[in-house]
């Protein structure tokens, strides 16, 4: 997961940038590297490995600029060695990139074709090159920069230097966080607060789509659309800059916009952009796998239940699922060829702890699906599938959720692929459609005003419902809990085909209904249940994509979602679904990030 830091200063900046790549060490990394400007031209000292393997090169060949840039990098595009690592250069760019860029191999054609020549396999130096292009066509560094971005697609965020341009540093961020920090005649960008905290408490975060030149005493920002702007400046206190909310209200209104960046950074470590290959970690062989028994609390429950569709469609797995509370005690039959897979966030909750401790002592191979790496459910499975989400804080799980959703979607990826049921072609074509949830989600998020705006109303409701079909079902039940946990509002979620069963009962004017509903091959089932609850009165909001919301019948209200490929749908929708949660809460003036009688980690039985 790549860390970025920035620094135009006064003084010599090795040590500091190396400081704050340890700062930064939390994300994970898998090589590292910083450049600086020494007599007016760009050096780069960069190596594979951990932080101290950079330090024994800086002993060696020391760094004396006063302006530079670091980075510590997760292999993405490319095996993690030195050419690959950051800073990349072309020509008079030099630059450090956390993210990935969708269309690099369209854009690598185009420019090898006009006869640059590239040194590494990162999607990275294709922005170098690109910029460098721009410069040598005689643009400004701010011009040639927006010039770049505009031909970019994916989610990123990037420092650069320019030779030429000695005491500037620019950045851009989309999808991925970037801070601009204010000190005493120093300027710093960086991944987040955490990175620049050592150096100042004052900071900005850039919005989405902004970017950015600083210098010694000044930063001039810009909008997506080029327009000069200027964002709040924040004390950070020393703790807060451990985790903080930058701009945001609420933790979970921080997490809920993470996710673009969790996801990706989660993803990265399953998918490769340059093979297509989705690789289980651990040595997990598919292949040997005859079942899988998944076993969670809570969202990490619901994020199962949206894998479970993925395991048996894609990878013609058979997946049984339970609440752990319920699995520890039923004392279900052993079935060999079992692979075990806990989810958990924390890694650490009683009932989930359980169950792995009950699947491992049956001789079970056990694997755990874990935000936090070091946590007990990490240290006694067999394997870590890792999730990347860093810490979150809000009781309320969300960008957790998501890359709990994102791991497990990629494992099941690479189980077709070890089972056979996928080719290479349809395995890097998935691999593809996967790495682009980032860029979507961060467009799903962009309906927040939209989904603010029905707050009030929802807000005075005392019971919702949710529905939905296939993947979208489970995606309601924790719609109907977030709504729940945080705003109190009662709310259930459903099976849309269970509607009749029973809670069509409770419809009328006074109960809303979520629908969700992407164009899919069950659109129009799930159509004909809206229709059923609109004939009862019930007033439907609809969460849908485009070409979902061409059918919507009038009188109701439409979110639209960007359109996606069916294995990223749940990714997409989950970010308007919590913000609707969590505007509601708002609204009605509750503890969002701390909801009565809830616990972030539940440690008890
Ligand atoms: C608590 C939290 C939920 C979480 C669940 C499972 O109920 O409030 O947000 O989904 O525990 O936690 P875990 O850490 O195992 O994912």
């Amino acid at each position: 997961m790549c860390g970025i830091i920035g620094i135009v200063g006064t003084a010599p900046v090795q040590d500091r940038l190396l400081e704050s790549l340890k700062r930064l060490e939390y994300r994970g990394y898998d090589s590292a590297g910083i450049a600086g400007v020494v007599d007016g031209r760009v050096q780069r000292r960069r190596a594979k490995g951990k932080i101290a393997a950079l330090q024994a090169v800086l002993t060696d060949s020391p760094l004396t600029a006063t302006v530079g840039i670091g980075h510590t990098r997760w292999a993405t595009h490319g095996a993690p060695n030195e050419v690959n690592a950051h800073p990349q250069s072309a020509g008079r760019v030099t630059l450090v990139h956390n993210g990935i860029i969708e269309n690099f191999a369209e854009l690598k054609r185009k420019l090898q074709s006009s006869g640059r020549v590239f040194e590494s396999e990162t999607d990275t130096e294709v922005i170098a090159q690109l910029l460098d292009a721009e410069l040598a066509a005689g643009c400004a560094p701010l011009v040639a920069l927006k010039a770049t971005l505009d031909q970019l697609t994916g989610a990123f965020a990037i420092a650069v230097l320019i030779e030429g341009q000695t005491d500037m540093i620019l950045g851009a961020r989309r999808g991925s966080p970037l801070v601009v920090g204010y000190g005493q005649g120093e300027m710093f960008l960086g991944s987040d607060a955490l990175a620049v905290g050592p150096f100042t408490n004052r900071i900005a975060y850039l919005d989405e789509g902004d970017y950015v030149a600083i210098d010694h005493s000044s930063a001039q920002i810009f909008d997506k659309d080029g327009k000069p702007v200027e964002r709040p400046l924040k004390i950070v206190s020393a703790s807060a800059a451990l985790v903080e909310k930058g701009n945001y209200r609420h933790f979970m209104e921080k997490e809920i916009h993470d996710q673009p960046d969790a996801c990706q950074h989660t993803l990265s470590a399953y998918l490769d952009p340059v093979s297509g290959k989705a690789t289980a970690p651990g040595g997990v062989d598919f292949s040997k796998v005859t079942r899988i028994q998944i076993i969670a609390c809570g969202t990490a429950y619901y994020a199962g239940l949206i894998s479970r569709y993925l395991f048996e469609s894609l990878a013609r797995l058979p997946v049984d699922i339970d609440v752990a509370s319920e699995f520890r005690y039923r004392e279900p039959p052993v079935i060999p060829g079992t692979l075990a897979i806990v989810i958990s966030q924390s890694g650490e909750t009683a009932d989930t702890l359980a169950g792995l401790r009950w699947c491992k002592a049956q001789g079970l191979t056990t694997a755990a699906v874990v935000n936090v790496h070091e946590s007990t459910m990490a240290r006694e499975a067999d394997v870590i599938f890792p999730t990347h989400a860093g810490p979150e804080i809000g009781v309320a799980s969300t960008k957790a959720f998501t890359s709990q959703v994102a791991a497990l979607s990629a494992l099941a990826v690479a189980a077709a692929a070890a089972r056979g049921h996928v080719d290479a072609t349809e395995e890097a074509r998935l691999t593809a459609v996967l790495l682009e949830a980032s860029r979507l989600i961060a467009q799903s998020i962009q309906v927040e005003d939209a989904i603010k705006a029905l707050a009030p109303d929802l807000a005075k409701a005392r019971d919702v419902l949710y529905f939905g079909r296939g993947a979208m079902s489970a995606l309601a039940l924790e719609g109907a809990l977030k709504l729940k946990e945080i705003s109190y509002i009662h709310a259930e979620g459903y099976a849309a085909g269970e509607l009749k069963h029973g809670p069509i009962a409770l419809i009328d004017e006074a109960t809303p209904v979520i629908v969700i509903a992407p164009s899919d091959h069950l659109f129009e089932k799930t159509m004909s249940n809206m229709s059923e609850v609109m004939a009862r009165g019930g007033p439907i909001i609809l969460f849908t994509d485009d070409e979902g919301a061409k059918h919507a019948p009038p009188g109701i209200k439409v979110i639209i979602a960007p359109t996606s490929d069916d294995i990223v749908a749940p990714l997409v929708f989950a970010a308007p679904i919590q913000l609707l949660a969590y505007y509601v809460a708002v609204q009605k003036g509750a503890d969002v990030d701390q909801p009565r009688n809830l616990a972030k980690s539940v440690t008890v039985e």
